[in-house]
């Protein structure tokens, strides 16, 4: 079978477009009203009917979007139940969220044995994660986020061998982060954020060859933070030689996002993250590591965000972490124990706030310390007096350093004055922090167009804003032209893709969506495009365009990262790739 759009392109860019394939994309309310042909007149199987029927008896419905589910099953399977999705009369997706659903998931969900697709976040469903989700052999994306499940993680859902992306983030889950999910070798996002989770970080899940997007912040892990991540970058012996191809093909995985933020996680920051070269955000906030911050996080080259704030971490801030001075967005490593100076281009780009808390840090804000006039050149160890007499040092420079400390007293000294004079002055003012929050910019985007209706394609998505949605910084855009939806993001993500040519503009795929209809694709090449707003303003223009000569552009697709993809009506008689190279076509 060919593979997913997202492995076959993953390259580069579209790597990070794939990711958040299945990162529960959604129909939103008003797009599921426009109800698309997501029939194919197969009568639904009795196994998945009987299953329907039990996950409709354990949901309390009470705002009713259940009762379209009222039929003998006839109705299941040609787009009359909210919310149902299948192909060939067994259901492939489920997608109801904020529904205002509560009661439990019925462990006869794991009747539904060709269910790709269950997203049901943002409800009020509690009980159990059920563990039969395990025998669901095709299930890609499962979308449970925002809802009161309660319980341990099942074990089971390691055996979801198709699974990408596992949501249970803002749940009351307890119990073990099981090891077993490791087992899930195509699990790309796993996020169990805001959770009671427990015990220790399985190696396993860790040295995990396939997330690029773990987060388990907000938990209450114990214990070291296992010393295998990066194990990704190590050739698995037992690939098969499909595995190697793919891997030839696409490079390893490995992390890009790791936050493990408030936990109770104590030891050193293990020094093999620095072999996670893909890593962009790193957040360790809120532990309680100790040890000094390894010296070779330097060598992570991609790194926007930095966070090792509220550990106890001490020794002084690696001077190897100035090469990151350009690429880092963020940086934060206050409230620990850190000694020594600030190096200079780092305070210059993220100020003092990013500094605080560490009483034995110097030379970072007017209220610290200042550093030693000559550091001496062999790095301090912790709690070294860095101005006691030296056997080499001169009278000389032990004057200039005396002589430093006495100038930096005078003008910490001034400086409270002049504090203290402004203070009397102006009463009481409010204290402006001046904090810089390493904030992405989080755009609202309104659809673009005339009759262009932008599905939601960012999880931030609410009822009745349909036409607008809020990115952040893993959502997207999917702008349709043509009246009711015929697929989502997440849709268009997770399609099966053949490569159907290469240009100086781009590749073109077809990709074959899960309901079996087929679009062409055309990635466009990353150097050849111009900015977001050029962009969109001239998709939308040529979104207006319907000609009998021309092939219509259906939609576009802007990713977080910049991605760009145009979609078009599929053409079998292969002008399609004519014309996307550049040629009108011949009717
Ligand atoms: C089932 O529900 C649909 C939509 O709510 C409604 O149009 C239809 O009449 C109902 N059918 C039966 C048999 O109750
Ligand atoms: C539906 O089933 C038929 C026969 O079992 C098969 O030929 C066809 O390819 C299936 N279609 C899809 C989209 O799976
Ligand atoms: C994980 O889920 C939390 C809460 O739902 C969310 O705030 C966070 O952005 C998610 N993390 C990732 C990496 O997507
Ligand atoms: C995970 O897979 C390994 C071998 O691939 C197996 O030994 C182990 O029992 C599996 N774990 C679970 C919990 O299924
Ligand atoms: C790190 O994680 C904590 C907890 O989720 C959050 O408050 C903080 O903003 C994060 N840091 C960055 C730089 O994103
Ligand atoms: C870090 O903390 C652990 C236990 O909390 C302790 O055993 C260890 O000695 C500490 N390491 C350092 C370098 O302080
Ligand atoms: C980073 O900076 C250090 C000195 O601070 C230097 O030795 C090293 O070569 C630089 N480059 C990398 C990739 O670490
Ligand atoms: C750094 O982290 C601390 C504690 O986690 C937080 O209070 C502070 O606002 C953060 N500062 C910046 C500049 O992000
Ligand atoms: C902070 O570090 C100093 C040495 O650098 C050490 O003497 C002190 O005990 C540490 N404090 C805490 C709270 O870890």
């Amino acid at each position: 079978p060919p593979p997913p759009l997202a492995r076959a392109a993953r390259r580069g860019l579209l790597l990070l477009l794939v990711l958040h394939c299945c990162w529960g994309t959604l129909l939103s309310t008003a797009s599921a009203a426009h109800v698309h042909a997501a029939g194919d007149g197969v009568i639904i199987s009795q196994a998945d009917y009987q299953g329907l029927q039990a996950i409709k008896h354990d949901l309390s419905d009470p705002y009713g979007f259940l009762r379209s589910w009222n039929d003998t099953g006839i109705g299941a399977c040609s787009g009359h139940w909210a919310g149902i999705k299948c192909v060939n009369g067994s259901v492939v997706a489920i997608t109801l969220p904020w529904r205002g659903l509560g009661g439990r998931l019925s462990n006869r969900v794991g009747q539904l044995t060709a269910l790709r697709r269950l997203s049901i976040h943002d409800n009020a469903i509690a009980g159990a994660i059920p563990a039969a989700l395990g025998f669901l052999p095709d299930l890609r994306g499962l979308y449970l986020f925002n809802n009161r499940f309660s319980g341990a993680v099942p074990p089971e859902i390691g055996r979801c061998v198709a699974l990408q992306s596992l949501d249970a983030s803002n749940n009351r889950l307890t119990g073990l982060l099981p090891a077993s999910l490791a087992n899930s070798t195509k699990l790309i996002r796993l996020n169990l954020s805001r959770n009671s989770i427990s015990g220790e970080i399985p190696a396993q899940v860790a040295a995990s060859q396939s997330l690029l997007f773990l987060d388990l912040s907000y938990n209450r892990l114990s214990g070291r933070i296992p010393d295998a991540f990066a194990g990704g970058s190590k050739a698995p012996s037992s690939a098969s030689s499909d595995e190697r191809k793919l891997e030839a093909i696409i490079g390893t995985y490995q992390l890009v996002f790791l936050s493990l933020a408030h936990n109770t996680l104590d030891g050193p920051v293990p020094e093999s993250l620095a072999g996670l070269t893909k890593l962009q955000d790193l957040n360790l906030s809120g532990n309680s590591l100790n040890g000094s911050i390894p010296d070779n996080l330097g060598s992570l080259h991609d790194l926007k965000t930095l966070d090792l704030s509220g550990n106890a971490l001490a020794g002084e801030i690696p001077e190897s972490l100035v090469n990151l001075t350009t690429t880092l967005q963020s940086f934060n490593v206050s409230y620990n124990n850190l000694s020594g100076a600030v190096p200079a281009s780092l305070l210059q780009k993220f100020g003092p706030p990013s500094f605080a808390g560490n009483i034995l840090l110097c030379g970072y804000s007017a209220s610290s310390p200042p550093c030693p006039l000559s550091p001496s050149p062999a790095p301090a160890s912790p709690g070294q007096e860095p101005t006691g007499p030296r056997g080499g040092r001169t009278k000389k420079e032990l004057i200039l350093i005396i002589g430093g400390i006495v100038l930096g007293i005078l003008i910490l000294l001034s400086l409270c004055c002049l504090l203290l004079c402004c203070l009397i002055r102006k009463k009481r003012s409010s204290g402006s922090t001046g904090a810089r929050s390493g904030k992405q910019s989080s755009s609202k985007e309104a659809g673009a167009g005339a009759g262009a209706a932008a599905p939601a394609a960012g999880r931030g998505e609410k009822p009745g804003t349909s036409e607008a949605e809020s990115g952040g910084d893993v959502g997207g855009k999917l702008v349709h032209f043509d009246g009711p939806l015929a697929f989502t993001a997440d849709d268009l993500l997770c399609a099966t893709a053949e490569i159907m040519g290469k240009s100086t503009y781009g590749t073109v795929y077809k990709a074959t969506l899960e309901d079996g209809s087929l679009v062409a694709v055309k990635r466009l090449r990353e150097k050849i495009t111009k900015g977001h707003k050029e962009f969109e303003a001239e998709a939308a223009a040529l979104g207006k365009i319907r000609h009998p000569n021309l092939l219509p552009l259906r939609a576009y697709y802007l990713g977080p990262k910049g991605e760009k993809l145009l979609v078009f009506d599929y053409m079998p008689n292969g002008s399609l790739s004519a014309f996307l190279h550049g040629e009108t076509v011949n009717p």
